[in-house]
């Protein structure tokens, strides 16, 4: 049933490839281009918002958070990721030109289905992203927008998140062009990115043995530091999640440009330090951060994409550039370094002590 690996966390992050082929499915015109999605709205809906709001917890609030930031770049509207348990309707514009996304894999979260309740309460026109047909969270919200993972097992969530921002990625092209804020030639571009990511997830995959081996180095850590900026700095939040998750370890994630304001405290030669610089998520900058961290001792492990000269880190990984979803990509890396570090420590990886897939208490 793991189809021959260990776990079926490491099943999962192998079946990102086809996850991610099923969520593009049917949804990409290329000539045209255009993201075709099943959603409709009523006219003049998404062209009169003032903000979409995206709600979610945990791995979803990191998807979520990708999202806002891809959707503002695109779609010319104020966009905002905020944690469904936190969530709340005071203080914000006018509810029929807002529009919320509620993002949950089981679509069962119950911090997430209460920010719904919410967003509902005042009229705010709502909407689904999951994983899971016949969920409470489609009974809910107004329309449904299915992210086709598949079923995912592992407690740590992994491809339901590279589907989870491949969706909302398809999802903020079409809102960009229902509001004429996107040239079909841009929108092109996106969308020729996307269709590369399975293959570009496919490439870090094939290097797993030398994530597995470098990771070896670093097992005996005292704590891990995730960096980046702008849409690299949500993956640089979920790397450290996972290593959380599986591994019991000290993990953070912090905006590059905060090391200094305060964690590099906290920084030693124990501390490696791995930071996401791939092109739009201003690498220069973050460089320069992580030679901060490099000056303290801590190793440099960096996810780069040619754009600027990595030299001086210890190690790095290389992801081919697909523009905005570059960063997706380099989270396969993350991915299986913590299941790496966790594996090599013998821990029960697909169930982790005090957690559970499905969290149905607020
Ligand atoms: C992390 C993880 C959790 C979930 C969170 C929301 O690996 O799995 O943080 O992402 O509990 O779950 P859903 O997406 O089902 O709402």
């Amino acid at each position: 049933e793991k189809g021959g690996y260990d776990h079926y966390m490491l099943k999962e992050i192998h079946e990102q490839p086809t996850a991610l082929r099923q969520a593009l499915s049917g949804r990409i015109d290329l000539e045209r281009g255009t993201a075709d999605l099943d959603l409709t709205f009523p006219a003049g809906f998404l062209d009169s918002l003032d903000e979409i709001q995206f709600v979610a917890c945990g791995t979803s609030f990191y998807a979520a958070h990708y999202a806002a930031h891809l959707t503002e770049s695109f779609a010319d509207v104020r966009a905002t990721a905020e944690l469904a348990s936190e969530y709340t309707v005071d203080g914000g514009g006018d509810p029929r030109r807002t529009l919320t996304v509620a993002v949950t894999q089981s679509g069962e979260t119950a911090d997430t289905l209460g920010a719904l309740r919410r967003a509902n309460g005042t009229g705010i026109r709502t909407l689904a992203v999951t994983n899971t047909l016949g969920s409470t969270v489609t009974r809910d919200a107004d329309d449904s927008l299915f992210i086709r993972a598949g079923p995912e097992i592992g407690v740590a969530a992994t491809k339901t998140f590279a589907s989870q921002v491949t969706t909302m990625a398809l999802l903020s092209v079409f809102v960009a062009q229902e509001r004429n804020a996107l040239s079909a030639a841009d929108a092109r571009d996106v969308l020729t990115d996307l269709r590369g990511l399975p293959g570009a997830v496919q490439q870090v995959l094939d290097d797993a043995g030398d994530v597995r081996e470098a990771a070896t180095a670093f097992v005996d850590a005292s704590a891990y530091f995730f960096v980046s900026r702008a849409h690299g700095y949500p993956v640089a939040l979920e790397g450290a999640l996972k290593l959380k998750e599986i591994a019991y370890d000290h993990a953070e994630g912090f905006a590059a440009g905060e090391l200094k304001h305060g964690p590099l405290a906290l920084v030693t030669e124990d501390t490696p330090i791995l930071a996401v610089l791939t092109e739009g998520t201003r690498p220069e900058e973050t460089l320069n951060n992580v030679a901060e961290a490099q000056t303290r001792g801590a190793p440099a492990i960096g996810i780069v994409d040619g754009s600027v000269e990595t030299n001086s880190l210890d190690t790095a990984f290389s992801v081919p550039s697909l523009g905005p979803v570059t960063p997706l990509v380099a989270n396969v890396y993350f991915q299986l370094f913590a299941y790496a570090i966790a594996n090599q420590q013998g821990r029960s990886i697909d169930k982790p002590r005090n957690l559970a897939k499905s969290v149905t208490v607020e």
